[in-house]
C-alpha cells in the first residue's frame, strides 16, 4: 500500500516515539513529558511518563480561553423528554466547574474513586468532566445493570461517592433508578459516604438523609473549582466490561495518552473539524460514549451531540435522520443493530426522503460484526462512506478502521479495514505463531506496546491483566476476538474466542448468564450461547438440565429463569429464551460443547467433535430448539 495512511502507519511503526512525542503536542501539558514511553517495566507501558496534564482542562477552559467560549460543545436531545438543549463551551465549563466543587464539598479528593449510576442527560456528562477536572477517577455503570451488577462494581471500585439519576427513560416505561441503587449499596460491602441524586422530573426518588444530596441544590450552592494537575498515567477512569466469568474487569484509561489518542482519531478517522458537529449514538455508560460522546469531540473543540433515544420508535425510524438535519451532524458512529433496527421499520428509507443531509459526510459502525448486509443498505440509502470500525473497551479507540481525515481506503465489505497507524495487528495460531498465510484463520493479538489510549492494566489487578491479556501469547495482547487479514492488510474480524457475545452491541458474558441460572434450585447443569438475531446480531439462548425429581411445571421454571436472569444482571442481557434439554452435549473429558449448540441453534453446518461423548444428545438438543424457532434452516 502507498499513500497518506501506508505514510503515517510506517512512521508509527518505525518509530513509535519520534511519533507519538509529535503527537503529544495536540494537548495542552502543565509539565511536559520525561520519556514518551516508559519500557523499563514489561509487560507495563506508560505513555507520556512525567508529565502532568488535565483532561478537563484539555476538554474545556483551553477552548474558552482560545477564545472559543461561545462555541457548542454539547447538544442534548431527547425525544423521549421531548427537550432539546444546547450548552456553549463556556457554559459547560461553568456548571462542570461548579459540580466540581460541590463533589469537593463532599469529600471528594484527587485519586478517589467516584460511581456514576446515570441516564443519559447532561448532568451525566457534567459528572465525568467534573471527577476528571479534580483528579477524580470516575467509574460509569450502564443504567440497563441490575443492582447486583452495580454492588459488584462498588465494591470493586470503592467510590467515596456515587452520583445517579433518579430515573432513566425507555420508551413507554420510566426505570427507576434510584431504589436500584438503594439496593445495589445495601448488597455491596463496601458503603459509599455520599450520593448526589440527580431528580428527573418524571420520578422524584425518596433521599435518605444524611447520606443523599441532591444534585441541583449542591450545585447552586457550591464554588466553583479549578483544574487540578494530574500525572498523564494517572487514572482518569475505571470501566467495567464483561470478562470470561461473571466478574467484570475494571479497565483503566489513563489521562495522557487518552487524550492524545482521542484527538488524533477525531481528525484522522473520523476527519471532523473543531466547531463540527460529531454525533456517537450510544450511551455514555459504555466506551463508545466515553470516547465518542464526552471525551474526543470535546478535547477535539468539536460539538458533541448527546441523544436521549433510540432509532426506532422515538417516534419512528425517520429519528437519526431528523437529528442529523437539525444538528448539521457531519458524522455518526452508532452500532450496526441501530441500521437493522432502522432497515426492518423503514426498508425503502422512505422517511429519510423528508431531510436534507447534505452536510453529513460519513457513518461509522463498530461494537459488533457489520454485517455486509446492512452496510450496503446503508451505504445506498445514505451515499456516504459508511466505515466498519472495530475496537474495545480496552482499547478505547479504534484499533482498525478507514480514514476518512487521512486516505479512504477501498471499502471490502466484511472487513473492518485496515490497522490503525500504532497497532501493530497479527493473526497468531493457537500455538502462538503467526498464522501460514494471509486471509488463514486465527487469534487476533496486538503486538505489544500498545499505542497511547490503550489499557495499561485492570484495576487494583495486574495479575488479572496478565492473566487475561498477555499469558496467552507472550508479547502480545490477546485481544479475544478471531479472524483473519488479507493479503492487502485488510482485518477481518469474525467471533470471539471467548465467551463473549454481542447483543445489540452490548458486550456480555454467557459465563455469567450461566451462573445466574445455575443459581435457580431446579437447574442441575446449564449453558448459554449466543445465537444468530436478525435485529440484535446475537442474543442469549439457554440450555437447562433439571435436577432429577422436580415436578414444577417446565413451563414455569423458565419464565423464572428469564426473570432471574433480568433481576440479576439487568434488562440489557436481553435473556428472553431457554430450552429444557435432558443432557447437555460434552466431550468425554467433561467440556459443554457450546460451539456445536451454537451452530445447531443457528442451523450451521458443523463438523461432529471427535471427542463427543455421545452424538445422540445432537439430536436432542436439536429437537427441543425447533419448536421454539431455533434450528431451522432459513
Ligand atoms: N436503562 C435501563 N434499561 C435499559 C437501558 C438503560 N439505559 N438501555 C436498555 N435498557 C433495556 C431496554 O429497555 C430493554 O428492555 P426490555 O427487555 O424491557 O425491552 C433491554 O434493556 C434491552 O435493550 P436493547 O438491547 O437496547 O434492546 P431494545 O429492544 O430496547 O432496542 C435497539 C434495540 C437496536 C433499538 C437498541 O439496542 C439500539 O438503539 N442500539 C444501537 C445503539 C447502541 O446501543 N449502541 C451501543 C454500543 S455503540
Ligand atoms: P466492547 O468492549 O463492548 O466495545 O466490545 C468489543 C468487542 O465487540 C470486540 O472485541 C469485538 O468482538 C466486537 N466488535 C467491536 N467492533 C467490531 C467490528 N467492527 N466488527 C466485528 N466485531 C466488533
Amino acid at each position: 500500500m502507498q499513500g497518506r495512511y501506508a505514510a503515517e502507519y510506517s512512521a508509527a511503526q518505525s518509530d513509535p516515539n519520534g511519533y507519538w512525542g509529535k503527537q503529544a503536542g495536540r494537548v495542552v501539558w502543565s509539565k511536559p513529558y520525561e520519556r514518551v514511553l516508559d519500557d523499563s517495566n514489561p509487560p507495563f507501558y506508560r505513555w507520556y511518563a512525567g508529565a502532568e496534564t488535565n483532561t478537563c482542562y484539555n476538554a474545556l477552559d483551553r477552548h474558552v480561553e482560545a477564545g472559543h467560549g461561545e462555541r457548542l460543545a454539547l447538544i442534548y436531545d431527547s425525544p423521549v423528554t421531548n427537550t432539546i438543549k444546547r450548552f456553549s463551551y463556556a457554559e459547560l465549563r461553568d456548571s462542570v466547574a461548579k459540580l466540581a466543587g460541590a463533589l469537593r464539598g463532599l469529600g471528594v479528593q484527587k485519586g478517589d474513586r467516584v460511581i456514576i449510576y446515570m441516564s443519559m442527560a447532561p448532568e451525566a456528562v457534567m459528572a465525568m468532566l467534573a471527577c476528571a477536572r479534580i483528579g477524580a477517577v470516575h467509574s460509569v455503570v450502564f443504567g440497563g445493570f441490575a443492582p447486583r451488577e452495580l454492588a459488584t462494581r462498588i465494591d470493586d471500585a470503592k467510590p467515596v461517592l456515587i452520583i445517579a439519576s433518579s430515573c432513566g427513560l425507555e420508551p413507554g416505561r420510566v426505570v427507576e433508578y434510584k431504589p436500584l441503587l438503594d439496593q445495589a449499596i445495601e448488597i455491596a460491602a463496601h458503603k459509599p459516604k455520599a450520593c448526589l441524586i440527580h431528580q428527573r422530573p418524571m420520578y422524584i426518588a425518596p433521599m435518605i438523609a444524611g447520606r443523599d444530596h441532591d444534585f441541583a441544590a449542591s450545585l447552586a450552592a457550591a464554588q466553583p473549582a479549578e483544574c487540578v494537575a494530574v500525572a498523564a498515567t494517572d487514572p482518569l477512569y475505571v470501566l467495567y466490561t464483561s470478562g470470561t466469568t461473571g466478574i467484570p474487569k475494571g479497565v483503566v484509561r489513563q489521562n495522557g495518552g487518552h487524550m492524545v489518542a482521542l484527538d488524533w482519531s477525531m481528525e484522522h478517522v473520523y476527519g471532523v473539524k473543531p466547531g463540527e458537529v460529531f454525533w456517537a449514538a450510544s450511551d455514555v455508560g459504555w466506551v463508545v460514549g466515553h470516547s465518542y460522546i464526552v471525551y474526543a469531540p470535546l478535547i477535539h473543540g468539536s460539538t458533541s451531540l448527546l441523544y436521549e433515544g433510540k432509532p426506532v420508535g422515538t417516534p419512528d425510524a425517520g429519528a437519526y435522520w431528523r437529528v442529523i438535519e437539525q444538528h448539521k451532524v457531519v458524522a455518526l458512529f452508532t452500532a450496526p443493530t441501530a441500521f437493522r433496527a432502522i432497515k426492518k421499520e423503514d426498508p425503502k428509507a422512505e422517511l429519510l426522503k423528508k431531510y436534507d443531509l447534505s452536510q453529513f459526510r460519513a457513518l461509522f459502525l463498530a461494537g459488533e460484526r457489520a454485517d455486509p448486509d446492512t452496510v450496503h443498505w446503508a451505504e445506498d440509502i445514505l451515499g456516504k462512506p459508511v466505515i466498519d470500525h472495530w475496537w474495545q473497551t480496552e482499547t478505547g479507540w479504534p484499533v482498525s478502521a478507514n480514514f476518512m481525515g487521512l486516505e479512504l481506503l477501498p471499502v471490502k465489505h466484511g472487513s473492518a479495514t485496515c490497522a490503525v497507524p500504532g497497532y501493530d495487528v497479527q493473526v497468531l495460531d493457537d500455538d502462538g505463531h503467526p498464522v501460514a498465510k494471509p486471509g488463514d484463520i486465527g487469534n487476533i493479538a496486538i503486538k505489544l506496546p500498545l499505542p497511547p489510549g490503550c489499557l495499561p492494566t485492570l484495576w487494583n489487578n495486574d495479575e488479572g491483566f496478565k492473566k487475561s491479556y498477555l499469558a496467552r501469547f507472550p508479547g502480545y495482547y490477546n485481544t479475544g476476538d478471531a479472524g483473519f487479514i488479507d493479503a492487502d492488510g485488510y482485518i477481518y474480524i469474525m467471533s470471539r474466542t471467548d465467551d463473549i457475545i454481542n447483543v445489540a452491541g452490548h458486550r456480555l458474558s454467557t459465563g455469567g448468564m450461566e451462573e445466574v441460572l445455575a443459581s435457580h434450585p431446579d437447574v442441575a447443569e446449564c449453558a448459554v450461547v449466543g445465537a444468530a438475531d436478525t435485529l440484535k446480531g446475537q442474543v442469549p439462548l439457554g440450555f437447562v438440565v433439571l435436577k432429577a425429581g422436580v415436578t414444577k411445571p417446565e413451563e414455569q421454571i423458565l419464565r423464572e429463569l428469564v426473570a432471574l436472569v433480568r433481576e440479576k444482571i439487568g434488562p440489557v442481557a436481553a435473556f428472553k429464551q431457554a430450552v429444557i434439554v435432558k443432557r447437555l452435549p460434552k466431550t468425554r473429558s467433561g467440556k459443554i460443547l457450546r460451539g456445536t449448540m451454537q451452530k445447531i441453534a443457528d442451523a450451521q453446518e458443523f463438523r461432529m467433535p471427535a471427542t463427543i461423548e455421545d452424538p445422540v444428545i445432537l439430536t436432542e438438543i436439536e429437537a427441543a430448539l425447533k419448536p421454539v424457532g431455533y434450528a431451522k434452516k432459513a
